[in-house]
């Protein structure tokens, strides 16, 4: 499918993922609605893209049945990205019920109601919860025991039964973890990423949870984003995909990593006692999504974390002024 005129919109699209994803529809020259009630995304995520002509901002929640009606008319095309994460989900288990799992039925009656055809979709490799086997394929049991998993997996429920009853096209993603520029960098909710390099800017050893022995499977979220644009130009449909860079990363290598671009090698991590609802090993099969979407990662950690920190130095300028 050419993507080049379509009317396209994006939940979340003002999100670490759904930035990026709104980044490549504009080079794909389509037109692009975000939809964002800016809790965690931010306008200047999408600076650049604004000034391609092509984006229109629409900042509304999904659980606004109402602005989604009037927004989704005459649109072809959905990437749904809207959602709380998984911490604010075990502080307020009712926002994974509201949030994650109404505003995403929500968003789908509305695709349905506006002659919507196909919605890309962001699920969680957090559906598997702690791995009884790695590579983790899609064919692991949902082992999941914490509130955001539980919003996802019925999620995942939602968009095969509109598909059954409405015939809308769905493909969904359980990202592994995803990492970038435009992660928020400070205030609740930071990444493991993001409080490495926090400490680092400090002169401050990078603080581990645990042992370091925790592993992560780290996607670049351009590469993410890039899965995204396949899947909707693909005929694929109906289908649940990993993203993951088919590797696993130690706490302890990444903090390692990170302390060699940043430059600061006389630094070394800190050991703290750990968070229990943190699952100790991420690692996904790749396997599906490149034999049936033909997608691999193809940024290196080394490169992806040279480019947050590049991207760090340009926003502590922008805010310096
Ligand atoms: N980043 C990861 O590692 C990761 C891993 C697994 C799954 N996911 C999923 O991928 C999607 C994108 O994640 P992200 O990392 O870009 O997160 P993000 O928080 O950067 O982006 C989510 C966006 O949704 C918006 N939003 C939140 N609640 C909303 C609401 N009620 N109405 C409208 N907009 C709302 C936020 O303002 C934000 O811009 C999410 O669905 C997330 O659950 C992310």
């Amino acid at each position: 499918m050419e993507l080049a005129g379509k009317k396209v919109v994006v939940t979340g699209g003002a999100g670490l993922v759904g930035s990026h994803i709104v980044d490549e529809l504009v080079k794909e020259k389509a037109e692009v609605t975000v939809y964002d009630n800016f809790v965690r995304g931010k306008r200047e995520n999408l600076k650049k893209s604004l000034d391609s002509g092509l984006v229109t901002i629409v900042e509304a929640d999904i659980c606004d049945r109402e602005t989604l009606k009037k927004t989704f008319a005459g649109k072809d095309l959905c990437f749904h990205e809207a959602a709380v994460w998984l911490k604010a989900c075990q502080d307020e288990p009712r926002k994974a019920l509201e949030i994650n799992t109404t505003g995403t039925f929500n968003v789908l009656e509305t695709c349905v109601a506006s002659g919507i055809k196909k919605i890309v979709a962001a699920s969680s490799s957090s559906v598997y919860g702690d791995g009884l086997y790695f590579p983790t394929d899609e064919k692991h049991p949902f082992n999941n025991d914490l509130f955001y998993g539980a919003g996802k997996i019925a999620d995942e429920q939602w968009y095969r039964a509109f598909r059954k009853k409405y015939g809308l096209d769905f493909i969904a993603f359980r990202y592994l973890n995803i990492y970038g520029p435009r992660q928020p960098f400070l205030g609740a909710y930071t990444d493991v990423i993001m409080n490495f390099f926090n400490k680092l800017d400090e002169n401050l050893p990078p603080r581990i949870e645990g042992d370091g022995s925790q592993t992560l499977d780290l996607v670049y979220v351009g590469d993410c984003a890039r899965a995204n644009i396949m899947a909707m130009k693909s005929a694929v449909s109906g289908e649940y995909f990993n993203v993951s860079s088919g590797k696993e990363t130690t706490l302890k290598e990444l903090a390692e990593i990170l302390i060699k671009v940043s430059g600061k090698k006389d630094i070394k991590p800190e050991y703290v006692p750990r968070d229990k609802n943190l699952v100790t090993r991420r690692f996904g099969s790749a396997d599906k999504a490149k034999s049936m979407l033909g997608f691999t990662v193809t940024t290196s950690l080394e490169q992806g974390l040279k480019n947050i920190l590049a991207w760090r130095e340009e926003v502590k300028k922008r805010e310096a002024k």
